[in-house]
Formats: C-alpha cells, sequence, structure tokens
C-alpha cells in the first residue's frame, strides 16, 4: 500500500467502511423498542438526571397546574440572574469576566478586595513557562486553534511537577492557571499559524497584568494592541455568557466524565476542549457568521422574507451552504422559547451594528431569527420549541469586532474553562462514582469460526 499523505483514504478504507455500512446501522424503532433515552433525552428534550451541581441552573419549562409548559430561558450563575449580573458589572461600568470566574469557582459573588486580589492572581498565573511558545506553540501550528489550544494543554501536562495530583488546592491552581492561560494559547497558536502558513509578520505581545480578560485578548491579537473600550466591554460580556451553561452540555458533562475517572487536569480539559470544537457545540457561531455570508451571496434582496425562507428550506434540505441539514444559531437542546444569552446579546449587536456602518447585516440576522423557527417547525418534530441560540450572534459580534473566524471557538473555551474548573472541583469534591451509563446489546450471538473456515 502506497502512502502518500496521511490523509488518504485508500480503496480498501472505502471497501471496510461499506462493510461497516452493512453492520454497524442499527434500526431506529429499536430505540423506541428498548426506550433508550437518545442523547441521554427524553422526547420533550429534557435531559435524564445525571448528578446535583450548585455551579448554574437553567430555566425554560415552568409548572402550570400538572404540566410543565415551555417558557422563556432564564440563566442563573450561582443561583444569581446572568440578566442581573451583567446589568450591575455594565451600570458600574467595569468587567465583569473575573467576577464571574471567582463566582463560579468560589460560590459566591467577591467583594472589592478579594475582586481585586483574584484579579492579581489570574495575572500571577497568566505566564507561560520558559520556551514554552518557542518549543510548543511555533511548532507544527494546526489550521485550527481547538486542536492547537487541547495540544498546548496536553503538554502543559510535561511542564507541572504536582501534573497528576488531583487534591482540591492543586486543582484550583491548576484551574486558574488554565482560567489566565487561555487567550495566550489560543492568540499565539493563532499568531503561529497565521506567519508559518499565510505568511503574515509574526508578533508576540506580551500580557499586561493591568488588563482583563477581555482587554488581554485584543490587546494579544492586534499587531498595533489597540481597541476601544466599547469593543473589550462587549468581548467581556460575551465571556460572561459563555462561561457557563450547567452541568449537561456536551463539554461540561465531558468534564464530568472524564474527571469522575480520577484523571488529571490536563487531560480533562483536553477532552472538553474537543468536545467544544464540534458544529453542534461552540464550534456553531463560525457556522453561523459562514452561512449568513453563503445567503448574502446567494440572495438576491436580502429583505426580502420569501427569498430568505426559500434559502431556509434548502437548508434544512441539504440543499444549501454545508448541506448539514442545520440552520446554526438556531435551536437549543434545553431552551424553547429563547435563550437569555442571546436576548442579552441582541441588545449591545443593534448598537455595534450601527456603529460599524452594518445595520443592513442586522435586519437580515433579524429575518432569519423570525423566520427560522417557523422553517424548522414545518420540516422538523418540535416538541418544545426553536429560538436563536446564544451562537447566533456571537459570531457576527466577533466578525464586528474583527476577530479572526479562527479564535471563535477558543474564545468560547476561553469563557467555559471558568465553568469546566467549576465542575470538575465539584465533581472531585464530592467523590463521586466513575460515570458509567449502559448500552443495550442488540447484536445475537453468534459462534466462532476459524479463518480457514470464513468467506
Ligand atoms: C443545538 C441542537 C443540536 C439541539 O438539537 P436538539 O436537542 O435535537 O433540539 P430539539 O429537540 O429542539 O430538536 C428537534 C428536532 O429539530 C431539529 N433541529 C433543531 N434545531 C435545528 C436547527 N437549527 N437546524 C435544523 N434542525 C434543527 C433537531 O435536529 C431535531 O430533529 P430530529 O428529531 O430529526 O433529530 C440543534 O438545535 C442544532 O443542531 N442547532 C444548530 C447548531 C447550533 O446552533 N448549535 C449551537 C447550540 S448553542
Amino acid at each position: 500500500m502506497e502512502n502518500k499523505n496521511i490523509s488518504d483514504i485508500t480503496p480498501e478504507v472505502f471497501d471496510l467502511t461499506e462493510r461497516i455500512y452493512q453492520t454497524g446501522v442499527i434500526n431506529p424503532e429499536l430505540y423506541t423498542k428498548y426506550q433508550v433515552k437518545r442523547g441521554l433525552r427524553d422526547i420533550s428534550g429534557k435531559g435524564v438526571l445525571a448528578g446535583l451541581t450548585r455551579i448554574s441552573d437553567i430555566q425554560s419549562f415552568i409548572a402550570q397546574g400538572d404540566e410543565m409548559v415551555p417558557c422563556e430561558g432564564k440563566l442563573f450563575y450561582r443561583g444569581i440572574n446572568i440578566k442581573d449580573i451583567v446589568k450591575g458589572f455594565i451600570q458600574e461600568k467595569r468587567y465583569g469576566f473575573e467576577e464571574v470566574a471567582y463566582l463560579l469557582l468560589v460560590g459566591e459573588m467577591p467583594d472589592k478586595k478579594e475582586l481585586k486580589d483574584f484579579t492579581q492572581l489570574l495575572a500571577h498565573y497568566r505566564t507561560l513557562p520558559t520556551s514554552f511558545v518557542r518549543d510548543i506553540i511555533m511548532k507544527a501550528p494546526s489550521q485550527d486553534m481547538m486542536n492547537t489550544l487541547a495540544r498546548s494543554v496536553l503538554t502543559l501536562y510535561s511542564y507541572d511537577d504536582k501534573a497528576n495530583d488531583i487534591s482540591i488546592p492543586n486543582v484550583l491552581r491548576q484551574s486558574l492557571q488554565l482560567i489566565a492561560l487561555f487567550p495566550l494559547l489560543s492568540v499565539y497558536g493563532y499568531q503561529a499559524y497565521r506567519h508559518y502558513h499565510d505568511g503574515q509578520s509574526l508578533f508576540i505581545h506580551v500580557p499586561d497584568p493591568e488588563l482583563s480578560t477581555a482587554q488581554n485578548i485584543l490587546h494579544l491579537l492586534r499587531p498595533d494592541s489597540k481597541y476601544s473600550e466599547l469593543e473589550a466591554h462587549i468581548l467581556d460580556v460575551s465571556l460572561v455568557l459563555h462561561a457557563e451553561h450547567g452541568g449537561g452540555n456536551n463539554s461540561t458533562f465531558t468534564t464530568h466524565v472524564v474527571s469522575s475517572s480520577g484523571t488529571d487536569t490536563y487531560s480533562t480539559v483536553a477532552a472538553s476542549l474537543g468536545s467544544l470544537k464540534g458544529p453542534k457545540h461552540g464550534g456553531a457561531n463560525i457556522k453561523v457568521v459562514q452561512m449568513v455570508e453563503d445567503m448574502k451571496k446567494n440572495l438576491s434582496d436580502w429583505t426580502s422574507e420569501s427569498e430568505v425562507k426559500d434559502y431556509l428550506t434548502k437548508l434544512l434540505n441539504k440543499q444549501a451552504f454545508d448541506k448539514a441539514g442545520l440552520i446554526y444559531g438556531m435551536g437549543h437542546a434545553v431552551y424553547s422559547l429563547s435563550d437569555p444569552r442571546a436576548d442579552i446579546f441582541k441588545s449591545f449587536v443593534q448598537n455595534l451594528s450601527e456603529e460599524k456602518g452594518l445595520s443592513k447585516e442586522f435586519q437580515l440576522y433579524s429575518l432569519v431569527e423570525r423566520l427560522a423557527p417557523e422553517v424548522i417547525a414545518k420540516e422538523r418534530k418540535i416538541y418544545k420549541g426553536v429560538s436563536a441560540n446564544v451562537d447566533f450572534y456571537s459570531g457576527f459580534v466577533y466578525s464586528m469586532l474583527k476577530l479572526p473566524t479562527e479564535l471563535f471557538t477558543p474564545i468560547f473555551a476561553i469563557a467555559r474553562i471558568a465553568g469546566w474548573s467549576a465542575h470538575r472541583i465539584e465533581e472531585l469534591s464530592n467523590a463521586g462514582k466513575i460515570i458509567r451509563p449502559a448500552y443495550k446489546n442488540v447484536q445475537e450471538e453468534r459462534p466462532y469460526i476459524p479463518l480457514d473456515q470464513r468467506g
């Protein structure tokens, strides 16, 4: 067999794939017969109860008599409504991500001194081991920053003398380091990629200990390190909105599953990054921007309801864009009538789009937001309603901030590492059992046939 390229699929692999198609497909009726909760959810979309948490709560249904009915979505961090948290720090004209990271990890809102000390602690940990950028990040840069980030996280294991120690103080120290370092690992990974793949000038700015996480991202990313206060505050709000979303979301559940085996922090976080990368999870915001760009190219009139509706129907019928059958940025495993994070974001998006002269694009987003639920309900079986999710607007915001698409999902990770860390610590503090659900075997037993009798 000739092996020219690692990504070559040889004819043998295609032959084996044909066999797998014959043996690997499970009759969909069996899932109903054995009452399998596919996606670990029941028919109304409600997740199977897998654990208890004090970290956050998502409300999307309310009791009406004996029945649970869909309601406007609400999100609480440690019992406090996210809308009040955002309103609070915006009114006080300060950054919110550090306060939220403290709240998620520690369980209480910090007072002034605690917040100052915590911010200084993050600044203290925002230093990479000597030569890490040169020896690790600059070598074999990947075109996907989530893979770059995961590789860097796994490599940090080798630099940590207490890498396997899963005592709470040590895991908290590792978590604070990762929260502090994620902006550097992501942005430097992107600079290396731009330099080696696109031939752009390479610049590595060092983080400024006086700046917030959001400010540092913009400072590290831009050649001249310049940004406006509005840009940094909107990015900060985005970090706050993406920091946590319950124990059941795919990447946080991954954190629980992997932590429950007793493994180290770096292995756990690398697994969670792999989950977040998926287009059905954190990768959706890039897809939203690409999908809207594709619409702009293919529609003759962006304001025409019928043209937009036709395009959305084509998306669902796998006839447009990436032919995956999805309208990205719409729908959510838990929310039904609305996603509070999308609502908060939208209030900022309109102002920013006007400032950037992109009101026409904003109108198109609004039209898709209005029409997509109708189109999805017509083409799919919907039990709980569909609405715009946080990723619908986050991609648009990031493109207005001129953030490269390669960094859209890493920015989600820069925020969500706070939630993952809180959940890992909660899992370890409560010494949970190793997570191990069941899979029913539907393959009948067969005799073993010796090799020379097969075929
Ligand atoms: C997030 C998502 C995976 C949730 O799916 P879900 O938990 O199955 O949600 P629901 O139970 O409400 O979906 C019911 C049906 O509508 C479909 N649906 C929901 N949102 C959809 C969308 N945006 N585009 C196409 N179909 C969608 C689901 O695939 C499901 O169909 P199926 O029963 O044939 O599998 C889904 O909405 C999706 O893929 N959205 C697009 C990607 C995205 O924006 N992800 C970011 C999430 S924050």
